[in-house]
């Protein structure tokens, strides 16, 4: 309850028992039908933590304490399941593709969890999906396997103030769900708390309003990330999808 995204770094690197610990809280996460379909990369080469920036538009994960990309793997299970054909057609089905972004996406939050416990700070990066064929080809991903998340994780050079979430109201209900009114008393007071939050915060202070943020957001041209269905299946996924 005490996260925020943590995107300043001290110069100081994680030592291999940090990373061995970190590794081990993903290792434990619960995963889909047992079937561990996550596999994690470790970056530390200079020149590929320069692309992942590139990739990103962070190039401050360069300073990072590690950056760990999580894959999406069921190449792995592939392999253990041999020639057996419906075994195979499993493996490239949407359900399999869905398991696999449900592990890599549990793990990296147990990661991120476990970091905050040790004193760490990170920022997960979706935007690695930013140049998904640029990606798989810099950390030669195999058919049957697809990056989700970046991780950039390290000792905190700063304590940014945390971002005031919905009201709960707006977002857990008993038994059914309940649609937004846009003038719900509790959305016109969170746009207010955000506002303020936007103007008092310590860098990047802005005007928004939640609604206006939500907006901006998805007024993003949807062309932005257009490769993901096509390296999707160029990957071997979405083969149950027929093609347009
Ligand atoms: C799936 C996912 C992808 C994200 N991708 C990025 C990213 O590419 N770059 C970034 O700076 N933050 C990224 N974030 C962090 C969010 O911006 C951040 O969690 C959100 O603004 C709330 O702020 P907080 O984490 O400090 O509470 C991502 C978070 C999630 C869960």
């Amino acid at each position: 309850m005490a996260h925020r995204s943590i995107r300043h770094f001290t110069a100081e690197k994680l030592t291999p028992t940090e990373i061995a610990t970190l590794i081990t809280a993903a290792q434990h996460a619960a995963t889909s039908t047992f079937s561990q379909q996550v596999s994690i990369i470790s970056v530390t080469d200079p020149a590929k933590l320069a692309i992942l920036g590139d990739i990103t538009g962070h190039h401050w994960l360069e300073k990072a304490g590690h950056y760990f990309l999580f894959i999406a793997d069921q190449a792995r299970n592939a392999q253990l399941a041999g020639d057996s054909a419906t075994a195979q057609a499993n493996l490239h089905s949407t359900d399999k593709l869905l398991a696999g972004i449900f592990d890599a996406t549990i793990a990296i939050e147990a990661v991120v969890t476990a970091g905050e416990s040790l004193g760490l700070g990170s920022t997960i990066m979706g935007s690695v999906l930013n140049d998904v064929p640029r990606l798989i080809q810099t950390f030669d991903l195999p058919r049957l396997t697809f990056p989700v998340l970046g991780l950039a994780i390290g000792h905190p050079a700063e304590q940014p103030e945390q971002k005031p979430r919905l009201p709960q109201e707006l977002m857990h209900f008993t038994n059914t769900y309940r649609p937004l009114d846009p003038a719900d008393p509790q959305l016109v007071a969170y746009d207010r708390t955000i506002t303020s939050y936007y103007q008092q915060r310590g860098s990047h202070q802005r005007e928004e309003t939640y609604t206006h943020h939500i907006l901006t957001e998805f007024s993003r041209d949807p062309q932005q990330r257009a490769g993901i269905t096509a390296a999707l299946k160029q990957q071997g996924f979405l083969t149950d999808v027929p093609t347009e």
